[in-house]
């Protein structure tokens, strides 16, 4: 089968297209044909070996596992024995954290792994980009006991991460303010915030309106500048700098605004199953900004490591 293999840490050009044997599936898997998958920030952060302690789970000297991709759906092309949940010629999407493997033509997961029936009303496309913003999102929206009543402030709304907090804060009844830019002030009113600052207008720490929750969903705000802005017992939630890390740790023992970082993420079925419920109900879309096939996927790292996305990058496996 084809795939992209990435056998040293580096640029995107380090990428390659090759031939490389199909997987087989074990007793408890399903092999899965790709029809699409995603280029997300995690693939682009391993494949840089970035932050280089990151290197002791993912390779000293060269990236563990060969073919990265994580977000993918497909058809079910074959079961191992003891598979009972899912069937060949079935349409499925999820995602397979950790070990990747998904920018691929073929790849074998567990029965029992993130993988859920992909709703008929979804693309494939559209259903590849589904679990990895989302799922980030939803352990900090978890974490921060988001509903009905609580007030929110999404920074950096036009991300993977950030359409998937915007829509899922909405969905458990909050008070949505989004930040982004000008250009996409419109598509997160779409998608549910109940105001939009644009942040080449205003700055929303100077504004003196307090929040219950500011998550930071593309890692370029702060603990120390969002302070003010958060209501007393307030949680600014983190997505990147590891230094966040050291800040949950504090303020979880000192002042009344807490930093939480969750990480690592945990992937669950659990969750991709409620994902598949929301968007048969029409509650959640993934946002996808640019598709490019596999063999462009060079230009699509490229894309993806600008910043500058909205929503998410797909590649397309024919
Ligand atoms: N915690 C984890 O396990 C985990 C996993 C994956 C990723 N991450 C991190 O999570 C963060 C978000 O990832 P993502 O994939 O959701 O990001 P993304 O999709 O690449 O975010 C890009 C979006 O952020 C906006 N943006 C860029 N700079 C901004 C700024 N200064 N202020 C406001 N908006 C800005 C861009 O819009 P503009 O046009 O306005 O610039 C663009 O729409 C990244 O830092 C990533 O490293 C964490």
């Amino acid at each position: 089968m084809k795939a992209v293999v990435c056998e040293r840490y580096g640029p995107p050009e380090v990428l390659r297209l090759a031939e490389v044997d199909r997987p087989v599936p074990g007793p408890d898997e399903v092999l899965i044909r790709i029809r699409a998958t995603t280029v997300n920030r995690s693939d682009c952060h391993y494949r840089l070996g970035t932050p280089p302690v990151a290197r002791l789970v993912t390779g000293l000297f060269r990236p563990r596992h060969r073919i990265l991709g994580s977000e993918l759906s497909g058809e079910v092309e074959a079961v191992g024995p003891a598979v009972t949940e899912f069937t060949p010629g079935e349409a499925v999407f999820g995602v397979k954290a950790w070990t990747f493997g998904a920018h691929a033509e073929y790849v074998c997961m567990r029965e029992s792994a993130p993988l859920a029936p992909k709703p008929a009303s979804v693309s494939f496309e559209e259903a590849a980009a589904v679990c990895d913003g989302v799922i980030l999102a939803l352990m900090g929206l978890r974490r921060a006991d988001i509903r009905n009543g609580r007030s929110i402030l999404v920074y950096g709304a036009s991300g993977s991460i950030g359409t998937a907090v915007v829509q899922l804060s909405r969905y458990y009844g909050a008070d949505v303010t989004a930040v982004c830019n000008t250009e996409n002030t419109s598509l997160v009113t779409t998608l549910g915030a109940d105001r939009v600052i644009d942040y080449t207008q205003e700055d929303f720490t100077k504004n003196g309106q307090r929040y219950d929750v500011i998550f930071d969903a593309v890692g370029k705000h702060s603990f120390r500048r969002c302070r003010e802005s958060l209501r007393p017992g307030g949680i600014y939630l983190a997505t990147d700098q590891l230094s966040n890390l050291v800040r949950a740790a504090w303020t979880a023992r000192i002042g009344d605004k807490k930093v939480v970082f969750p990480i690592p993420p945990r992937y669950t079925k659990q969750d991709v199953v409620f994902l598949k419920g929301l968007m048969e109900a029409g509650r959640y879309r993934a946002v996808v900004d640019r598709r490019y096939p596999m063999a462009d996927v060079v230009e699509a790292c490229r894309y993806v490591e600008t910043g500058q996305k909205t929503g998410n990058v797909v590649l397309t496996v024919s």
